[in-house]
């Protein structure tokens, strides 16, 4: 057994909640990522000395463990090779894709996978370290699925959760995986196993049954040790209370009503906010948004397209190939249908501080979020918190998981483009009656809830688990 730290809880993940960055004065620094799961996990942390092992960004090295508002922080390094092979390549050109439905195809290279499982092991060993003796771990997400089973290894005291960030495929597209095996023995090291919905979990343990040949029992995968291993859903959400608070303020709400002007205050303001991911469905309802004014259901006077997409993973081929396919389309569109100062989409390639962001859902009537496959998607949900005038229309794409929670959303298949300009159209057309019975309903969900209550379920959960030896972990102090 590796010998002991001293932190009750420890949250893997592949990145920490902080960027090293460089300072006005040019010296190297961090900022704070403003992530939900860092405003989540952040009170449970300090009442509970936890530690974040996670990569910073980058390839610099030697860089020593350090508090940052409280929480104490172990940055792990990885090479240039590793974050090649590790990150842009097992972990975003196979697994993400494979997860997501193989919107693009995945890559199977034996070098990659070496890679991703020395990277896991280097990260369960840091763990190993860090957690006092009977210790909680929560390890984050498809780049740490060995670590669970490398870190029991190491430490059979921990009481280990882990959680799926992403979708988890179809036994059908989970088979062409040439390590199905090994990824699912490594979950198989957690007591508890969380995945955003329930089908999820259900996909995990089948394929348990049927891959590795342990006995199972409905969410309860039975192992020969006598250790049991229980899978469920946790779905994922935001800090609510938070978004709405921002959203009230009165520097954002003149933000909005900036944004509009500047926007030549058209009737109706479309609005898209995403990673520039392939699995968003840009194209798809930029596309449909084109042909309802080429058809004249729409007019550039009356409506217009505001697409956000936030750089992303830009050393992964399929990235960059979509970047030069959306700004071809971008200025296709606006070429053939925008007329001098009213163009027809509003284009930026950019990230955006959190005011900046509860300013344009303020801004927006429709938001428009069309994934072929989504986890959750917390931006349809931030868009719901920060309606607090139970006013504005989602249209949702019933492939992302959010699509389980927000019923009222106008839903639609993203493969369907006829359906997606229809739900344009109602939700164009929608009246105010409509939208504000279909807004308290999600704002009702989504404020009820929040990521607050989804760690504190998923925590409950673990520490309810027959890891009788472990620690309990405490929840955090209220007020
Ligand atoms: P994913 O985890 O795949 O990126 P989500 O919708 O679940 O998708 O989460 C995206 C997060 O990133 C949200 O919190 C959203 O507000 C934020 N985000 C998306 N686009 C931008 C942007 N252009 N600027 C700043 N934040 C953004
Ligand atoms: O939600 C999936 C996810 O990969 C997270 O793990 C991550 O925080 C986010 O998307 C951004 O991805 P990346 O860390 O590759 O920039």
């Amino acid at each position: 057994m590796a010998t002991s730290g001293s932190a009750d809880l420890v949250i893997v993940a592949n990145r920490l909640p902080v960027d090293r960055v460089t300072l006005p004065d040019g010296s190297p620094g961090w900022r704070r990522s403003p992530g939900g799961l860092v405003t989540a996990i952040e009170p449970i942390m300090r009442e509970n000395d936890g530690t974040w092992i996670g990569w910073p960004g980058g390839t610099e090295s030697g860089l020593e463990p350090f508090t940052d508002d409280g929480m104490d922080l172990i940055p792990m390094t990885m090479s240039a090779e590793e974050v090649e092979e590790h990150y842009e390549g097992f972990s975003n050109a196979t697994l993400w894709p494979l997860y997501h439905d193989v919107v693009a195809k995945p890559e199977f290279h034996r070098e990659w996978w070496d890679s991703y499982t020395a990277v896991n092991r280097r990260f369960a060993e840091r763990a190993a370290e860090a957690a006092a003796e009977g210790a909680t771990v929560w390890v984050h997400d498809y780049q740490m699925q060995l670590v669970p089973a490398m870190l029991r290894e190491l430490r059979p005291d921990l009481r280990i959760g882990f959680f799926l960030h992403i979708p988890f495929p179809p036994t059908e597209l989970f088979q062409q995986l040439p390590w199905r095996r090994q990824i699912l023995e490594g979950l198989l090291g957690a007591d508890l196993v969380g995945f955003q919905l329930s089908g999820a979990a259900q996909n995990f343990v089948r394929l348990v049954r049927q891959r590795v040949g342990h006995k199972t029992h409905r969410d309860v995968v039975y192992l020969p040790d006598g250790r049991t291993v229980r899978a469920a859903a946790f779905p994922i959400s935001i800090d609510s209370r938070g978004f709405e608070e921002l959203a009230r303020t009165e520097e954002v709400e003149e933000r909005a009503t900036e944004i509009r002007a500047a926007l030549g205050s058209p009737r109706k303001v479309f609005l898209g906010v995403d990673r520039l991911d392939y699995t968003k469905g840009i194209h798809a309802r930029l596309r449909a948004f084109a042909e309802l004014i080429e058809d004249g259901a729409l007019d550039v006077e009356d409506a217009v397209f505001v697409q956000v997409a936030t750089p992303s993973r830009e050393q992964v081929e399929q990235y960059r190939i979509l970047r030069d396919d959306i700004d071809r389309l971008v200025g296709r569109i606006n070429g053939d249908l925008g007329k001098i100062g009213q163009p027809a989409i509003s284009y930026f390639h950019a990230s955006y501080p959190r005011e900046e962001m509860a300013a344009l859902f303020r801004a927006a009537d429709i938001m428009v979020v069309t994934p072929y496959r989504d986890g959750m998607n917390l931006v349809a949900k931030e868009y719901v918190a920060c309606r607090f005038e139970n006013d504005g229309a989602l249209v949702l794409s019933e492939f992302a998981g959010a699509a389980e929670e927000l019923r009222q959303a106008w839903q639609i298949n993203p493969y369907d483009i006829n359906g997606m300009k229809s739900a344009f159209m109602e939700a164009y057309r929608a009246d105010d009656r409509d939208l504000t019975r279909r807004m308290k309903a999600m704002r009702k969900q989504v404020m009820e809830h929040d990521v607050a209550a989804w760690a504190a379920s998923f925590l409950q959960a673990l520490n309810d688990t027959q890891a009788s030896h472990a620690k309990i972990v405490r929840p955090a102090k209220q007020g």
